[in-house]
């Protein structure tokens, strides 16, 4: 049996403490490994955990002020960690074959101790053993350095490993991470206890309280992809804010900042704000995924795609005390119509203001600055003998460079989609110039990193490939696409 929905109180992630500060850099351990957490009330769920939480710890940076996050894998499989939406150098930036194998993992090329590193390595054997020359795989521990330097705004880390991110993420491995800096600290937007950052992701149970994925290989060791029914993505019937199903969480009747991402492996969310007596409360936009918009932008209801982040500002001063808001999903039915709840328990003051101009820094790309403009279609298709999910044709091959770009360079890419794809490029944040034909939708204001494409549609993004040369990713954050074929190379020089 389902728990009732709005009685599960909203956890808060903990925040992670640096282990030591020196030379200016913060520097963090974490360790990947199993536990058992009580997320159904009454039941153990066993899951894979960064620091034995779900989401993981957060970490909060501070804009310009680098860190390095040494992560100790004890899980029983390979992992990767990648940072969604970090400015960081290739090295860092979980590249899926750059894999830190657990203690005692065979691997077929080399045999390999203590935290050495080795190159070349090949894939893991079975069907899909690919070779990649410039991989970097480390035993047990690795060291990722990030320098920080990009706007404040809300990232989250995940595992990132070649044919395995979705079970690894479904099974837990997510978290939060937020940058800030002094200019957006002096907006005066809520703050404190009135900032929550809200993690949601659906997860389907078993009667006993394990975590139920429809996984080829079990073991996710040789196999990847799900069966032929959940080629589409893997879907849940229970919805989890921070870990917790249809949580609830008192508020004072005043402005909170909710720090959104959608987690979730494949569902899309359209979040409204609904009280008692069924009025709709304005969601008010003040920041996309790659931070702070030029200027809020007010919405009845907000479309979140998988890997999404949404910075809103939500009121609830007119809501009468002892009553609730709840945050539904108009896209869901039953019970994933409700996501989770706000009980107003107060009057309270209210010093928090919403500027009407919150950012000057946000780039100002035109189409005439483009120094190319590339096609690429996202589709279902044939590969490994198999159904599967292709960019341009093809299914990620960790050995191919499938685009060139010069470092500097603005671009604009035409994104073609069959069904529904999030497609998410590493790196760089991008602008939405177009959706087939017409102008962007009023949520794809300011800097993005992911893109919510729609059945048919083509859309144009532009963007500026600066930051490092190197080897980054562009993928379809449908995490069940991506692990089937849905990514591709991007290489800056
Ligand atoms: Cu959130 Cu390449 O991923
Ligand atoms: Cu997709």
């Amino acid at each position: 049996p389902l728990p009732p929905a709005f009685r599960t109180p909203l956890p808060l992630p903990s925040v992670l403490k640096p282990v030591s500060t020196s030379g200016g850099v913060d520097r963090y351990e974490m360790t990947q490994r199993q536990a058992k957490l009580e997320i159904l009330p009454g039941v153990r769920t066993p899951m894979w955990t960064y620091e034995g939480t779900f989401p993981g710890p957060t970490i909060e940076s501070r804009r310009g002020r680098p860190i390095t996050v040494t992560h100790r894998n004890e899980l029983p499989v390979p992992t990767v960690v990648h940072l969604h939406g970090g400015r960081s150098t290739p090295a860092s930036d979980g590249y899926p074959t750059d894999l830190v194998l657990p203690q005692g993992w065979q691997d077929p090329a080399h045999g390999m101790s203590g935290t050495q590193q080795m190159t070349g390595m090949h894939g893991m054997s079975g069907a899909h053993e690919m070779h990649d020359p410039r991989a970097v795989v480390t035993r047990l521990t690795r060291d990722y350095s990030f320098p920080m330097d990009q706007r404040p705004t809300l990232l989250w880390y995940h595992d990132h490993r070649m044919d395995f991110t979705a079970p690894a993420i479904w099974r837990g491995l997510a978290g939060l991470q937020i940058v800030r800096d002094d200019a957006e600290d002096a907006l005066g937007l809520p703050a404190g206890p009135r900032e929550l950052p809200l993690m949601i992701a659906d997860r389907a149970f078993t009667r006993d309280g394990n975590l139920c994925y429809p996984a080829l290989d079990p073991s996710l060791r040789e196999q990847p992809g799900v069966r032929e029914a959940y080629l589409s993505g893997v879907l849940g019937d229970v919805i989890l804010v921070n870990g917790a199903p249809w949580p609830v969480h008192e508020v004072d009747a005043a402005r909170y900042r909710l720090r959104i991402l959608n987690a979730s492996n494949a569902r899309h969310y359209e979040l409204e704000a609904v009280t008692d007596d069924g009025r709709r409360l304005d969601l008010v936009q003040v920041g996309a995924d790659q931070g702070l918009l030029a200027a809020p932008v007010t919405h009845r209801f907000l479309p979140i795609a998988p890997a999404e982040r949404y910075d809103v500002i939500v009121d609830f001063a007119g809501v009468p005390v002892g009553s609730s808001v709840r945050i539904l999903n108009r896209l869901g039915s039953g019970h994933t119509r409700d996501v989770m709840a706000f009980r107003v328990a107060r009057r309270a003051a209210d010093h928090s203001r919403v500027p009407r101009v919150l950012a000057h820094d946000l780039p100002t790309w035109r189409r005439s600055d483009a120094a190319r403009v590339r096609d690429f279609s996202f589709r279902a298709g044939r590969m490994r003998g198999g159904h599967g999910w292709l960019i341009g044709g093809q299914p990620f091959d960790p050995a191919r460079t499938d685009v060139t770009v010069r470092l500097g360079d603005v671009e604009v890419w035409r994104l073609v989609a069959d069904v529904h794809h999030p497609v998410h490029l590493h790196l760089v944040g991008f602008r939405v110039l177009s959706r087939s034909g017409r102008a962007p939708l009023p949520h794809d204001a300011g800097l993005k990193d992911t893109i919510s494409l729609r059945p048919g549609e083509a859309a144009e993004i532009i963007t500026r490939f600066d930051g490092y040369h190197g080897r980054y990713l562009f993928h379809c954050h449908n995490a069940e696409h991506e692990d089937m074929g849905m990514m591709a190379n991007l290489e800056i020089i």
